[in-house]
C-alpha cells in the first residue's frame, strides 16, 4: 500500500468512526426520547401508603371530609386515571361516561363505581367517601361529560 492510500484508508476509518459514533448518539436519544413517551402520566397513590405521599397529603384526610363536593373528590382520587383515561378509564370530558350512563343506566355506574369494576378501583380509590359522596362526583363528571 503506498502512503498515500493508506493515508486515504486511515481517513476513510476515521469518518467511519465518526459516523458510528454520531450514530450511536443519535440512538441514545432516541431512547430517551422514546422513554419519556412512554413514561405513565401520573403516579397513584393509595391512600394509607406512607411511601409515596408528601407530609401535606398524610395530613389532608383529617380536614378532607369536611365539606367534600363532587368537584374536589374527583380532583383529588379520580382525575388521576379519568382525567387522561388511564388503564382504559372513560376520559373526562369527552363523552365516554354519559355514552356508558345511557347504555348502562346511572344505578350499575354508581354501583361500579362503589364496589369496582376490572381496572377501576372500588370508590375509585375514595376509600372514606360515602355513597352519596361518590354519587355527587359521578353526577360531577357526567355535568362536565
Ligand atoms: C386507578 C384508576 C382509576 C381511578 C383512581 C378511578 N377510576 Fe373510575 N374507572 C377506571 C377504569 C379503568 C374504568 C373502566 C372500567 C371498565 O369498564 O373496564 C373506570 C370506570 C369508571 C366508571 C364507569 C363504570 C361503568 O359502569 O362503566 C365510573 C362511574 C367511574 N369510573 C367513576 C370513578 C370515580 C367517581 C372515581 C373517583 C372517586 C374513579 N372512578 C377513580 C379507573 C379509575
Amino acid at each position: 500500500m503506498n502512503k498515500f492510500a493508506a493515508k486515504a484508508a486511515s481517513a476513510l476509518c476515521t469518518l467511519g468512526l465518526g459516523l458510528v459514533l454520531a450514530g450511536s448518539i443519535h440512538a441514545a436519544t432516541d431512547r430517551d426520547a422514546i422513554i419519556e413517551r412512554i413514561k405513565p402520566h401520573g403516579n397513584i397513590c393509595l391512600q394509607g401508603d406512607e411511601t409515596c405521599g408528601t407530609a401535606a397529603a398524610a395530613a389532608a384526610p383529617a380536614a378532607a371530609t369536611a365539606g367534600r363536593t363532587g368537584e374536589s373528590i374527583y380532583t383529588r382520587s379520580c382525575a388521576a386515571c379519568h382525567g387522561s383515561g388511564v388503564l382504559g378509564a372513560p376520559k373526562f370530558g369527552d363523552g365516554q361516561l354519559s355514552a356508558l350512563k345511557n347504555e348502562k343506566g346511572m344505578e350499575t355506574l354508581l354501583a361500579n363505581a362503589i364496589n369496582g369494576i376490572n381496572a377501576m378501583p372500588a370508590r375509585g380509590t375514595c376509600a372514606d367517601c360515602s355513597d352519596e359522596e361518590i354519587e355527587a362526583t359521578v353526577e360531577y363528571m357526567l355535568a362536565n361529560d
